[in-house]
């Protein structure tokens, strides 16, 4: 059987560029598509004067158009701005490998996103550009849209799972979450819901709360 792809997907799905973790990063991204439920994570250095991106790595569990879109806009990334970076969008991904398969769309869009989220990670933690906003509930609840309820393979605010969520004096987030403390995905999502918010410039702490059952 003759696989979809062309030569260059196949090129970069089996020598990936910029692969890997990376100590220490100025800003990062993890995230998953309720599509396939796959993953992706993403770092970034960032030069805080010009916001030159200078180095950037990901690493993905995802399938071969993924790792090739991951690879091949770590390339078009490295060395733009912030703000240059945030335009790439799924489409010129696809079109700078010579194009992708319909069916996995999504998993361009799964790369794309991720480096988006880590710029706005960047934007959180100095509270620049977009997210010079203040952290209200409207602004938590919008984050938690990115954060996986492993169980249905969809957000968190999706599938219902937070039951409430509050943003006090001092910047205390409160999220309460329909599960009980010792479920099997209990840490895994209290952990995201952490990354998810603690970044943010005017955030003093996040507390989650686990429904008593
Ligand atoms: Fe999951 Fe491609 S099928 S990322």
């Amino acid at each position: 059987m003759g696989m979809p792809y062309n030569e260059k997907v196949i090129e970069y799905f089996q020598n990936p560029k910029n692969v890997g973790e990376m100590e220490d990063p100025d800003a990062y991204a993890k995230e998953g598509s309720p599509a396939c439920g796959d993953m992706v994570a993403l770092y970034l250095k960032v030069d805080e004067e010009t916001h030159e991106i200078k180095d950037i790595k990901f690493k993905s569990y995802g399938c071969a158009s993924n790792i090739a879109t991951g690879s091949i806009i770590t390339e078009m990334a490295k060395g733009k701005t912030i703000e240059e970076a945030k335009e790439i969008g799924w489409e010129d991904a696809a079109e700078e490998l010579g194009g992708l398969p319909d069916l996995k769309t999504h998993c361009s869009v799964l790369a794309v996103d991720s480096l988006r989220e880590a710029i706005r990670n960047y934007e959180e933690r100095h509270g620049i550009g977009e997210e010079e906003r203040e952290t209200t509930e409207e602004v938590v609840e919008e984050r938690l849209k990115h954060v996986m309820n492993p169980m249905k393979g969809q957000d968190v605010m999706k599938t219902e799972l937070i039951n409430d969520v509050k943003v006090e004096e001092g910047k205390t987030v409160t999220v309460e979450v329909d599960l009980e403390s010792d479920h099997q995905f209990a840490s895994a999502i209290e952990e995201d819901i952490i990354e998810k918010l603690e970044p943010r410039w005017d955030v003093e702490e996040v507390k989650v709360v686990f429904s008593e059952g």
